[in-house]
């Protein structure tokens, strides 16, 4: 591991390295290029995702300071705060989770398995709180804290999506390993294809990308913010962690690419593209995708090689950053 990395508090919650996969169908149905999936889907919390790799650094520094209550947020089938619960079970300390309702507030897919952990979910009106990264959710999060307290524990609130420069430090790792698979294989990538959400997980790939000196470019493609926002965003994630780590790198937006013209009529809406991009890749290599990340991220990387901007002879790695237990929700989406 990057030595600046080892030294922060971590508890070990998944399996690693995630597998590399060779996606050759997929990639020969799409007339090249070298297809890698990067498995983070079987990190082995819960049912996999991104965000295992992002709660160890958060959960090690709660262990540290006593915490034995989290805190977290996102909309009604959030990934992350599924993540959240199934570690925080793990790690014996309360989940309880502030949800903005949307369109899948139905006891399916993360919420049925928060169901199972026995999570406390409280859902939350858009007419209340419209936003799950908004103040008026840092608000209600804070809230529920000084409950919590009240009532003698010591509580913990993260921010959506876990967007913390610990957390990044994670993904920062993440490019390290998948590196040395590839190396491992006798290979390089010219491309990572990640999806951006709250975009953390892109700003550690970025980071450890340019630290390591790795001859790849990141590929963001994202699925609810626009740019200029998106880029800004994960650059100023990517320099507060290289403040975290004292390295010595720094990013502009211009330094990052995030594709927006993928999100469709909005984040969790589902397009046509993506439902496509979906089936392929379950038709060609057996690998479920999920409708609200993933599947709109290789909808991209598939535009992107049908415009000839990766081309038969390049090699990418894209990300699978988990997610699959919203595909049982978005059921009426996924045989429109
Ligand atoms: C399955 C999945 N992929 C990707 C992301 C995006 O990660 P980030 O929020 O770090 O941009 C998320 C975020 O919730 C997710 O659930």
């Amino acid at each position: 591991m990057i030595p600046a990395i080892a030294k922060l508090p971590r508890v070990i919650l998944g399996a690693y390295p995630t597998p590399l996969d060779d996606a050759q169908r997929l990639s020969a149905a799409l007339g090249g290029p070298r297809i890698f999936i990067k498995r983070d889907d079987l990190t082995g919390l819960a049912l996999g995702g991104n965000k295992c790799r992002k709660l160890e650094f958060i959960l090690g520094d709660a262990l540290q300071r006593g915490i034995d209550a989290v805190i977290g947020t996102g909309g009604s089938q959030s990934n992350f705060a599924l993540q959240l619960a199934a570690a925080a079970r793990k790690l014996k300390m309360e989940p309880y989770l502030v949800l903005v309702r949307d369109a899948h507030p139905e006891k399916q897919g993360n919420l049925l398995l928060h169901d199972i952990l026995d999570a406390h979910v409280i859902q939350v009106d858009k007419a209340e709180i419209p936003d799950a990264s908004g103040p008026a959710m840092v608000a209600r999060m804070n809230a529920l804290a000084d409950e919590l307290r009240q009532k003698g524990k010591n509580p913990l609130v993260i921010p959506v999506g876990g967007h913390t420069p610990e957390a990044a430090a994670g993904w920062v790792n993440a490019a390290d390993e998948t590196w040395k698979q590839l190396k491992a294989l006798k290979t390089k990538a010219q491309y990572f294809i990640i999806t951006n959400g709250s975009t953390g997980t892109q700003a550690g790939l970025e980071l450890g990308v340019k630290y390591l000196k790795l001859p790849t470019k990141v590929i963001g493609i994202s699925v609810s913010k626009k740019n200029p926002e998106a880029t800004k965003k994960v650059a100023d994630m990517a320099n507060e962690t290289a403040r975290l780590l004292s390295m010595n790198v720094s990013f502009t937006s211009e330094d990052v690419t995030v594709h927006d013209n993928y999100i469709g009529e909005g984040y969790g809406k589902m397009t046509e593209e993506c439902l496509q991009a979906i089936k392929l890749v379950a038709r060609t290599e057996g690998i479920f995708l999920d409708p609200v990340y993933t599947g709109k991220t290789m909808a991209g990387l598939i535009d992107l090689i049908k415009k000839g901007k990766i081309t038969s002879k390049d090699t990418v790695v894209f990300f699978h950053t988990g997610g699959v237990a919203a595909l049982f929700p978005y059921a009426n989406e996924m045989t429109a």
